[in-house]
This record gives structure tokens, sequence and C-alpha cells, in this order.
């Protein structure tokens, strides 16, 4: 498996590209089920989650094809409502399939996504959505058997126990061709989400309240394919906030709007970063001090628990104490041994990790078992003195376009290195 080898201690400077957003091409690419004909999707991210969905939709019966930043889907003819193990099991969003298909097909079989490295998972709240629009679920082998009797869901009032992002994308996939109105409460408010909606509605659909915490839906008959860009990825610009804020540099983030950073600029503000708009982007500026700042993870519009691992890393720098507190997922501090390893000093207590700052992280060996993580190690090898090498890249491949060469030439000292080097 390939490595990235990082000498640290460059400030980094420039203007980098912020890619497609992965957590909006997953739904967006799983709801094209939902219309027959041609879709074509521009912007896509070049990542190794999107080409596993092009995959599964291949498997279900769908033609997609992947080339430079577009996704053709084509649908002609008969789905296989079946979404097997081996592909569920390489992202845990192949659950995005469920409901398109559901609502498509009127039943699908679809593998347990399992455990997996941030905790259980579960995906009782899309099953129980789908069970209040008359589907039988049932538990089999593994897999979630999902049927609707009579072929068609029906309309419901659904009240999430949690705002799940990809539960709450699902659910209004499903709603979207059901007969009569659904209304769901307690959503996920995510940018993706309401990008979903908007495609949806493109697509045909009559969705109205996506990214606030009750979403509207009045189903209809069909649906018919569209063309589309994919909006910018939020979580990506963030990290390259924390690469300018870490490196002490100064870096243009273009195409990415300040709205859906919100939480993150504010708290990368009260460390100290110089944020500011531009008319293409975001300008960051690192400073030398980082002041101490806590940060506890939430649903949108909270600070994104996919970006507390590379704020956590920031806090290593800083002069002083920080508090980063994980309420969304209940084990997603895998990064914590490995920083330690680099010469961090943090300690977890149950939900909460305690960050001491150090004056200076030192290259080591890592690796980790999810893709946020892999890019706090990425950003703490930027800054480490020595040589750090990162191993899994693998994660890194899952969410990151082209991770490497954008901080090459933003000035960094970083490679990757093929095979177990
Ligand atoms: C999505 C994002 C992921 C992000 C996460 C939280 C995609 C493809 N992935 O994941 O990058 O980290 O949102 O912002 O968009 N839960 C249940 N039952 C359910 C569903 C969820 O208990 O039916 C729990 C989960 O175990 C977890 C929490 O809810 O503790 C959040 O999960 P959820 O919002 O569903 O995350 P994902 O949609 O999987």
């Amino acid at each position: 498996m390939d490595s990235i080898r990082i000498v640290g201690g460059k400030r980094l400077v420039g203007a980098v590209p912020i890619s497609g957003a992965k957590n909006a091409a997953l739904p967006i690419l799983a709801a094209s089920l939902l219309a027959d004909g041609n879709h074509v999707f521009r912007n896509v991210p070049n990542l190794r989650d999107v080409h596993t969905m092009t995959r599964l939709l291949d498997r279900l019966g769908a033609r997609a094809r992947y080339s430079d930043g577009c996704v053709q889907v084509e649908l002609a003819g008969a789905i296989d409502p079946t979404a097997p193990y081996d592909l569920v099991k390489q992202m845990r969003a192949s659950v995005l399939v469920l409901g398109p298909l559901v609502a498509r097909c009127g039943r699908a079989v679809v593998s347990l996504p399992g455990g997996c490295a941030i905790g259980a998972r579960p995906i009782d709240q899309h099953l129980k959505g789908l069970s209040a629009m008359g589907a039988d679920v049932e538990l089999r082998h593994g897999y979630v058997e999902v049927t609707v009797p009579g072929g068609r869901l029906r309309g419901a009032d659904i009240r999430l126990d949690f705002p799940t992002h990809t539960g709450t994308e699902n659910l209004m996939c499903a709603a979207a061709l059901a007969r009569g109105r659904t209304t769901l409460t307690n959503c996920a408010r995510e940018p993706e989400v309401e990008e979903l909606a908007h495609v949806l509605n493109k697509m045909g659909a009559r969705i109205e309240g996506a990214g606030t915490s009750v979403i509207s839906i009045e189903g209809v008959d069909s649906l018919h394919p569209i063309e589309h860009a994919i909006i910018p990825d939020r979580v990506e610009a963030g990290t390259f906030m924390v690469v300018a804020a870490a490196t002490a540099g100064d870096l243009l983030l273009r195409g990415i709007a300040f709205e859906p950073l919100q939480a993150v600029i504010a708290k990368l503000r009260e460390a100290g970063v110089g944020i500011e708009r531009e008319d293409d982007g975001i300008r960051v500026v690192g400073s030398h001090v980082i002041v101490p700042t806590d940060v506890i993870t939430q649903p949108h519009p909270g600070f994104p628990t996919d970006m507390q691992a590379q704020f956590m890393m920031l806090m290593c720098l800083a002069k002083g104490t920080s508090r980063i507190t994980e309420t969304v997922f209940e084990n997603r501090f895998m990064h914590v041994s490995e920083l330690n390893r680099m010469g961090a000093d943090i300690q977890v207590n149950g939900r909460t990790a305690t960050v001491r700052g150090v004056e200076k992280l030192q290259g080591a060996e890592v690796m980790a078992t999810d893709l946020r993580a892999s890019a706090s190690l990425v950003v703490a090898g930027l800054v480490a003195e020595g040589t750090t090498y990162v191993r899994r890249v693998y994660h890194l491949d899952r969410g990151y376009e082209h991770i490497e060469k954008k901080l090459v030439q933003l000035g960094a000292q970083i490679e990757r290195v093929p095979g177990d080097a």
C-alpha cells in the first residue's frame, strides 16, 4: 500500500482550487437511480469513494462512467435492487442507494454497513422512516431486506431521533416518489442535504425546507434525468484552512463560499487565524501564535465532526491547553495516539480530549484508520521536524483529490511512495 512521505517545516503559500464535495456527489449519484435516462454530473471529485459508488451503480444495472471530473449515468431498463457486501463494506455511504432503490423498485436488499473505525454507526433511523412510509423491513444474513406491499411508498410524518445526515438524504429520496406528503422533522441541515434537495427538485421532485430541521416532500409520479455540477467540498476547504494556520502560511482557497464554513471559521479566528472573503474564495493567513481554543462537535450548523481531527492537530501547537469534545461519533479519536507519537500531548477522557500545546512536533511513521484522522496526520507532517511517513494512504484517497499534488504546488515537500517503502 502507498505511503505519503513529508519533510516538514515549510511555510505554505499560494492558491488552491477546492474540489467538488464527496458528501454531495455520493447522494446525488445514488439519487440518479430515481430517473431513467442519461444523467450528467460535473465537478465530481476523482476519489476512491466516488469510484465505489459508480461500481455500485453498475452492479445495480445502471451504466456509470467517470471521466475527467464528469460522471455520466445511463439508466434504461431493469435494476437489480441488491447492494452486495463487497461494495458496502468498502464505503458506508453505499447505504445511500437504499432510499432510491425502495422508491424506484418497491424493494431493496442492501448489505448492512457493519461497524466502522469511528463507531457503530447503525442505520435504524433510515429503516424507521421507511417503515413509517409503509415498507416491511427485515434483517437477514447481514442484509436489510425492504419490501413495499403494493410497490409504492406512502407519505408519512417522520421524526428522526438524531439529525442523521445520510438518513435524511435516504428518506428524502424515498419520499420523492411516494404517494402523498412526507414531513421529516429533526432533519440534518448540512449544505449537502440542501444540495440533494435542489438536485431532486431539478429532477422534478417537490421538496421544501431542506437546510432547516423540517423538510416537506410532496411525492410525484416520476422524475427526469438532469445535468448538474457538484458544490465545492467544505471539509477539504476547512482542511486547507488548518494547513495555512499550522504552517503560518498564506492560502487562497478558490471557489469556496463562507457560509458553509461559518463554525470552522469562527473557531479558527478564535485561535488567531486571519480569514477573509475574497472575490473568488477565502484567504487564510496563519499566525505564529496559536491561541488555545475549545471545540465541541455538533451536527450542522455546529462545528463539524469531519474537522475535529484537523482542528485538534492545530491545537497541538497552541500556546496553552484546549479541550476538544466529540459528540457526534462515540469513537473518533484514533488520531490521538498517532499525534502523541509525533510528540503531541493529548489525553482522552470519555468524549473529551485535553490537548496541551507543545513547542514542536517530530516526524514519525504514523497511520490512521479513518479519512479525517489521516488528513490530520498529513498536516502534522507538514509542520513536524524531520520526515513523516503516513501509511494507509488508502483512507486519504477516499476523500482528498490530488492532496499531495495540491500541497506540492503550495511549497510543501511531500511525495507519494509506492508500495510499503
Ligand atoms: C455523514 C457524512 C460523514 C460525517 C457524518 C456526520 C456522508 C457520506 N458522510 O455520515 O462524513 O462525518 O455525516 O456529519 O455524508 N446514527 C444512528 N442511527 C442512524 C443513523 C445515524 O444512531 O440511523 C448515529 C451514528 O451512529 C452517529 C450519528 O448518528 O453517531 C451521526 O451519523 P450520521 O449523521 O448518520 O452520519 P453519516 O450520515 O453516516
